[in-house]
C-alpha cells in the first residue's frame, strides 16, 4: 500500500514528493521498532482502536477493530489561522513563522526533539504491561494510548523530515535508536527511562507524566513557528484520553481500596486483595516528584530566551493574559541559597518554567480533591495529597537540599530515614506486582480496581474490547 493510502493526513503528503520519500524511507524502520518495542505479546489481535482521520471537531476520530501494526498513523495539523501574529515575546505583532528561521535552527531542532523523544519512551516502558491487564478496558486503553504515543512519534518525525533537512531526518533515525532505561543509549529525560511494569504505575504515569506532556505541549501550541504548533495543537486533542485514562484508574483504585479498608474488620485494604491508601500515596509521591521536575530550572534563561523569541509561550497565553511581553512583571520565588528558603522577586521571563509548573500543580491538586471525594464517599477518614514541589527533587535549585512532603527542609539523614514511610519499598513494589494477574473476560475486573463508571465510546462494559486469540 502506498504511505500516502496508509497515512491519513491533512499535509499533502501526495504532493509533496521530498517529504514522501524521506517518510517512506523512515517508515519501515518505524514498523520494526513497533514489533521489536511496541506491545509485546498482543500485535496480531484486534483491538477496538480509534483512529485519527480528520481534524474536524466531533468528526476526527474512527473506532474499530484493527491489529496494531495495521494502524494508520496520520499526520494532522489543526487548521491554520490566516495572519496570525506571534502574539507574546519581544515581537508580539510579527507575522508567525511557516519556515524555520535560521538563526533558531538548532534550539527549534531541540524542543521538537526532546518531545519527540518522549513518545516513543513511553510506549517502551509500557510494552510489557498488556499480559497483566486488570480488564479487556483497561487493555484496550493502554493499546489506545500507545498507538497515539506512536502517532505523536510520526507527527514530530513530519517536522523534522519537512523543516530540518539531513539533520532531522538523522533526529528522526535517532529516536528510533534510543531506548527507555538502556544505560548505553537511553531516552533523554529521566523519567522517561524509570520502569513502569505494574498498572498502578501505569495510571500514575498517564496522570502526572502525560500530564507534564500536556502542559508542554499547549504551551508549543502557542509557538511562533507555526507548523510546531499546528501539529501540537491536534496532539493535544488525543492527549485528554490519556490523562482521563490516569485521572480514573487511580480514582478507580482508591475507590477500590477505600472500600476494601471499609469492609475489612482490621482496616486493612491488602486483607481483601487491594492496594492500601498508604501506598496509593507513595506512588504519588514518586510519580508527581519525577514528573514536576521536567518542567525544567526554576530560574532559567533558556525559558527567557524561548520566551522573548516567541518559540515557547505560557500556558494558554493569548486566552489568559493581557499583557503578553511579560518583561516589567516578577514572580516572587522561594529560592533555595546556602541552606536556607527566601522568598526572591525573579524577572517574569526567567521565572516562565516555574509559571507552567504552577499550572500543572494546580490541575493534580484538582485530581487529588476528587479522589479524596471518592475516599469521602465511601465512608473512610483518609485525605491523599499532592506532594509539595521541592520534595524527593532531582534536578533544579531543591535538587540542591532535602525536603519533606510539605516542602520543609531537612537533612538529608532524615530523608533516608524516612524514605520507607514517604517512597515504595521494594516490599511495596512486590505486593502490587502479586495483583498484577490478567483478566481477559469481557466485563471483568481485576479485584484492585473499581470498574470505571461507564465504558468507551457509548458501549457497555461487557463489550468485547479486544480480540484474543486463545493464550
Ligand atoms: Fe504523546
Ligand atoms: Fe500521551
Amino acid at each position: 500500500m502506498a504511505l500516502t493510502d496508509s497515512i491519513p493526513n491533512n499535509v499533502d503528503l501526495g504532493q509533496d514528493r521530498k517529504l514522501l520519500r524521506a517518510l517512506e524511507k523512515w517508515q519501515p524502520d518505524f514498523q520494526r521498532w513497533w514489533m521489536e518495542m511496541g506491545p509485546e505479546g498482543f500485535q496480531q489481535d484486534r483491538i477496538w482502536l480509534r483512529t485519527a482521520v480528520s481534524v474536524e471537531p466531533g468528526g476526527w476520530a474512527h473506532y474499530d477493530y484493527v491489529r496494531m501494526p495495521e494502524y494508520r498513523w496520520g499526520i494532522f495539523l489543526a487548521p491554520g489561522q490566516a495572519d496570525r501574529t506571534m502574539g507574546f515575546g519581544d515581537n508580539p505583532l510579527d507575522p508567525v513563522w511557516t519556515e524555520v528561521p535560521g538563526e533558531l535552527r538548532s534550539i527549534l531542532r531541540r524542543i521538537i526533539v526532546t518531545q519527540a523523544d518522549t513518545e516513543p519512551a513511553s510506549v517502551e516502558q509500557q510494552r510489557l504491561l498488556g499480559k497483566t491487564a486488570p480488564s479487556l478496558y483497561d487493555l484496550r486503553n493502554l493499546f489506545q494510548v500507545n498507538v497515539e504515543e506512536g502517532r505523536h512519534l510520526w507527527a514530530m518525525v513530519h517536522l523534522l523530515h519537512q523543516y530540518f533537512g539531513k539533520d532531522g531526518r538523522e533526529e528522526a533515525d535517532a529516536l528510533l535508536e534510543r531506548r527507555s532505561g538502556d544505560p548505553d543509549k537511553p531516552r533523554i529525560l529521566s523519567t522517561f527511562n524509570e520502569r513502569t511494569d505494574d498498572w498502578m504505575s501505569f495510571f500514575m504515569f498517564t496522570m502526572f507524566t502525560d500530564r507534564d506532556g500536556k502542559y508542554q505541549l499547549a504551551a508549543l501550541a502557542e509557538s511562533g513557528f507555526d507548523p510546531l504548533s499546528r501539529s501540537t495543537q491536534f496532539m493535544l486533542t488525543e492527549e485528554a484520553f490519556h490523562l482521563f485514562t490516569g485521572e480514573t484508574g487511580v480514582d478507580r483504585i482508591v475507590r477500590r481500596s477505600a472500600e476494601a479498608t471499609v469492609a475489612d474488620p482490621n482496616g486493612d485494604a491488602r486483607n481483601r486483595g487491594a492496594i492500601d491508601l498508604p501506598t496509593v500515596q507513595k506512588w504519588i509521591n514518586f510519580w508527581f516528584s519525577s514528573a514536576v521536575g521536567l518542567f525544567g530550572g526554576e530560574i532559567s534563561s533558556n525559558a527567557a530566551d524561548y520566551f522573548a523569541t516567541g518559540l515557547k509561550g505560557r500556558y494558554k497565553e493569548r486566552q489568559k493574559y493581557q499583557e503578553h511581553r511579560a518583561l516589567d512583571d516578577v514572580y516572587p520565588m522561594e529560592v533555595f541559597e546556602g541552606g536556607t528558603l527566601t522568598t526572591r522577586e525573579v524577572p517574569l521571563r526567567n521565572a516562565i518554567n516555574e509559571v507552567l509548573r504552577d499550572e500543572y500543580i494546580a490541575d493534580c491538586e484538582r485530581a487529588c480533591r476528587k479522589w479524596n471525594q471518592t475516599i469521602a464517599e465511601a465512608g473512610l477518614d483518609f485525605e491523599l495529597r499532592i506532594p509539595h514541589r521541592r520534595f524527593n527533587r532531582t534536578m533544579g535549585m531543591y535538587a540542591e537540599g532535602a525536603f519533606d512532603l510539605a516542602g520543609n527542609p531537612i537533612t538529608r539523614e532524615e530523608v533516608e530515614d524516612r524514605r520507607a514511610e514517604w517512597l515504595p519499598t521494594e516490599a511495596d513494589q512486590q505486593y502490587v506486582r502479586s495483583l498484577m494477574q490478567p483478566v481477559y473476560e469481557p466485563g471483568v475486573f481485576a479485584g484492585w480496581i473499581a470498574p470505571p463508571s461507564k465504558g468507551v465510546q457509548g458501549t457497555s462494559l461487557d463489550f468485547e474490547y479486544a480480540k484474543l486469540a486463545p493464550r
